[in-house]
């Protein structure tokens, strides 16, 4: 007998065949290929040109998306979308230099994007990193931070998440069912020894995507969801070196996060795909406010 006090259909042991048919056929069975279908879809993604982001991009406009790739480098731009364009022949992209910190940029970018294709309904809040100054060295103390170093930290990765996002929610609040989505870091929710900035910085992302999530529900009644991304550990060119020696074996950090990692590896670019698709497809069209974790284990180890 179920004794759930949800609002759904209580199937009682009394419940007749009939009763059943009745609510199988209420329900509105979408295949798949609908669920995740994101032809035409137009997706902006920040520091596009990134490993994670740029993997994520070609991925989606392989799938039918036409992707908008934001970046500072038009140079960058050229030379990733000349990459995309031979990999996925077809392919709808275009790159539209920005800075995330820069709003009239930012601005000029969405003006460019609605003109070309009238309406935006995803944004990807992909640029991010971290710099050397706001992270302790292994001989450091915190008292050695590079306060300077941690503001431009937390401007990339804070401010450069909420500032396009501002710019950017009145047309997706126009597309009627849109989403954000937030690149946070596993070491927003764990301390990370010596990654203090970015840590901060990702930490304040998710707890902006918690907040907007709620006001965009609200304001929208779902029409424009808000969720972050959380990546574990995947070898880029901003932890490279930091994670490997030259000759490709792990240095002791690295060993120490593959230990600690269930899966006993980093991640590969193309694991994230699943994760982004899903965020930004009707599969996910009543999630919002959510972290989706993509850490083989990482998060949720005690490390015993
Ligand atoms: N890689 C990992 O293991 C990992 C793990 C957890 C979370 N993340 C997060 O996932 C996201 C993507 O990571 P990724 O590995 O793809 O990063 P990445 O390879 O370091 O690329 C980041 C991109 O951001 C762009 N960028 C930097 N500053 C910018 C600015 N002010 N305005 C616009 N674009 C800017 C850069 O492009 P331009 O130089 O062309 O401007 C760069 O290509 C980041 O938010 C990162 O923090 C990564």
């Amino acid at each position: 007998m179920d004794r759930g006090c949800g609002r759904g259909p209580r199937l009682t042991a009394g419940a007749s065949l009939a009763k059943l048919r009745r609510i199988t056929q209420k329900t509105q069975l979408m295949s798949a290929n609908s669920l995740f279908d994101i032809t035409g879809k137009v997706i902006v993604i920040t520091g596009a040109t990134g490993a994670l982001t740029g993997s994520a991009a070609a991925y989606l406009a392989a799938n039918q998306a036409k992707v908008v790739y934001l970046g500072r480098s038009q140079e960058k731009l050229d030379a990733t979308l000349a990459g995309v364009r031979g990999q996925v022949p077809g392919a709808e992209v275009i790159g539209v230099a920005a800075d995330v910190n820069d709003r009239e940029a930012l601005e000029r970018a969405r003006d460019t994007i609605l003109a070309k294709w009238g309406r935006i309904d995803a944004l990807l809040n992909g640029a991010g990193g971290n710099q050397p100054g706001a992270t302790i060295a292994p001989d450091k103390t915190f008292m050695d931070l590079d306060f300077e170093a941690f503001q431009a930290v937390v401007d990339l990765n804070l401010h450069g998440t909420v500032l396009p996002t501002l710019v950017f929610t009145p047309a997706l609040m126009e597309a009627g069912s849109a989403s954000i989505v937030n690149y946070s870091s596993a070491s927003a929710s764990r301390a990370i020894t010596r990654v203090v900035g970015y840590s901060a910085a990702k930490a304040a992302v998710e707890n902006f995507t918690r907040w907007l999530a709620v006001d965009l529900g609200r304001r929208t009644s779902g029409g424009v969801r808000v969720n972050a991304l959380v990546p574990g550990f995947f070898l880029g060119e901003q932890n490279r070196r930091l994670l490997t020696n030259e000759d490709g074996s792990l240095t002791p950090r690295g060993e120490s996060i593959v230990r600690q990692t269930p899966f006993g590896r980093f991640g590969q670019a193309e694991e994230l795909h699943g994760a982004v698709h899903y965020l930004v497809a009707d599969a996910s069209k009543f999630v919002t406010g959510t972290t989706v974790t993509v850490d083989g284990g990482f998060g949720v180890f005690s490390g015993v």
